[in-house]
């Protein structure tokens, strides 16, 4: 039940909690008009996705007609692994879109979420304009909820309430800090959520999805979440819509409106946070919505580590034409997934999931399995953790056994394999300035004594020195296809001499 008492029962703008509740149904009407009406993609970043693209396999050796798009989740059966990611309910208007989408999720075999269940807890006669499992049966369907609700009284009797009231099978938890901070009405008090997202993941009976909403998770998140009991996450990345756009357009005050503009370009892009959250969980259920607006997208977010490619935007402006046009829409996306897995010879989801035909665009791989990798370096002392980009080029390479060889060409940047924790990268520092203090007396640094010294000599024989006894490669072993890399082991390029521009090379050798 929806507790009282102790809870904070007024906002930033002090409203009591009815005036809330009538506002969450206006405040979401709002929402799907500005969705409808506006341009409220994220401005000046992209999902990142457009930076890969698949190595094109001209003999597939596969039929277009034998591919499997299918996967199994929380125990449904998916045509394709394609989630119609949470958005609305509550208002007639909601009531019509979520019935059209139910109606094509269930045709075409897709995941759906609903959105936020807030107003349905708090008046259950908006039930109708959620409910859509009389008209889905078969599919895999999300309740969901604002995260921090968990701090304003809901409990996970609230919950268990939501989950049975729409029949779903699990309930999503949305992540909006930053959506609340530009509200001027917003709940902007995150402090403790992690906790109560714990203790609800272990009191409720169905899985726990912890989702974003346009501005992605980083890793350590991904971690602590994981970590909290979660079944699942979906990134939610930056570069599709923005809600601190979609805000923009609500906002009265100029001041305020500036401010949430000001976060157009905010978050971290979809393809990173894929990628990160795959390390970071290597065996969790990883969603990845923000910006996949079509099949391509979306197998590219697979083969870059995504159980599930979730689309919400597209399919709210598609519903709001009738259902023929999001209908068509669900057939877009799946043909055009079907053909990109066909393109690259992958069978089933999880080909495509192991694939190692994905390039980014600006890797440079030659035929001899030859990645050239380019970095502008802080400054000295930095370990820059290169890690993901040298198990992409070994990804990339092809290789399933063998050794990655990784080469910084510089006398003054290191490549060393070690432990990426910030204290023990300080103590590296300390470390490093006893055995050659920089503010010793090196021969190579008396200009005078030398011969061709160029205009710009640093005095850096203090990084020479460093150098000599950390040296300019590693070489890692390549096991199935992937560096074969301790728990604790990542790849570092170690600067120890001032900001540079830097090249490594990264060589792959094997069968
Ligand atoms: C109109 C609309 C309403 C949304 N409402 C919710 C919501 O209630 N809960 C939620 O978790 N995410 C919500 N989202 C976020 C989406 O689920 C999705 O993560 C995000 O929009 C990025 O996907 P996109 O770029 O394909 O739109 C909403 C998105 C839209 C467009």
């Amino acid at each position: 039940m929806l507790q009282t008492g102790p809870v904070k029962e007024s906002n930033r703008n002090g409203r009591s909690k009815a005036a809330q509740n009538g506002a969450t149904g206006v405040r979401k009407s709002e929402h799907l008009r500005i969705n409808l009406e506006n341009d409220v993609a994220a401005k000046g970043i992209a999902t990142g996705l457009e930076q890969y693209r698949f190595v094109h396999n001209a003999i597939p050796e596969i039929d277009l007609g034998a591919i499997d798009l299918s996967i199994e989740i929380f125990g449904r059966r998916l045509a394709a692994p394609i989630l119609i990611s949470c958005m609305t309910g509550g208002s007639e208007e909601s009531r019509r879109v979520n019935l059209t989408l139910a109606r094509v999720a269930q045709a075409h075999g897709l995941a759906m979420g609903l959105g936020s269940g807030r107003a349905l807890l708090e008046h259950p006669e908006l039930i109708e304009t959620f409910d859509v499992r009389y008209l889905a049966p078969d599919v895999l369907l999300f309740a969901n909820l604002g995260a921090i609700q968990l701090k304003r009284g809901y409990t996970a009797d609230d919950c268990r309430r939501l989950v049975e009231m729409l029949q779903a099978d699990a309930l999503v938890l949305h992540l909006n800090a930053l959506q609340e901070a530009v509200q001027p009405e917003g709940d902007s008090d995150f402090d403790g959520l992690l906790t109560r997202i714990g203790a609800l993941c272990s009191e409720l009976e169905v899985p726990v999805i912890a989702k974003e909403v346009g501005w992605g998770i980083a890793p350590d998140t991904i971690r602590m979440l994981f970590a909290a009991g979660v079944a699942a996450v979906d990134v939610a990345g930056a570069g599709g819509t923005s809600w601190s756009e979609v805000e923009r357009h609500r906002i009265g005050e100029p001041w305020r409106a500036h401010v949430a503009a000001a976060f157009a370009d905010w978050g971290i892009p979809t393809a990173e946070c894929i990628r990160n959250a795959r390390r970071a969980a290597p065996g969790g259920l990883i969603f990845a919505s923000g910006g996949i607006r079509n099949g391509v997208d979306a197998a590219k977010a697979l083969a870059l580590g995504a159980d599930l490619a979730g689309v919400a935007g597209p399919f709210l402006r598609a519903a709001g034409e009738g259902e023929e046009a999001a209908a068509d829409l669900a057939r877009e996306i799946i043909e055009t997934l079907r053909i990109a897995a066909f393109g690259i010879g992958a069978r089933t989801v999880t080909d495509l999931k192991a694939t190692t035909r994905i390039r980014r665009r600006d890797e440079e791989i030659d035929a001899a399995g030859v990645t050239r990798l380019a970095y502008k370096t802080p400054g000295a002392g930095t370990f820059l953790d290169i890690t993901d980009d040298v198990a992409a080029a070994v990804k990339a390479a092809g290789v399933r056994h063998g050794i990655c060889h990784v080469y910084s060409s510089h006398t003054t940047a290191a490549v060393r394999v070690n432990e990426n924790e910030e204290l023990l990268l300080r103590d590296f520092g300390r470390f490093l300035e006893g055995l050659a203090p920089a503010d010793g007396r090196y021969e190579h640094d008396d200009l005078t004594q030398r011969v061709d010294v160029p205009p710009d000599e640093p005095i850096n024989g203090h990084a020479h020195c460093r150098h000599l006894v950390l040296a300019a490669s590693e070489t890692l072993p390549v096991v199935d296809g992937r560096l074969a890399l301790g728990r604790w082991q990542r790849v570092f390029l170690v600067e120890l001499c001032s900001a540079r521009q830097r090249n490594v090379i990264v060589q792959v050798l094997g069968v």
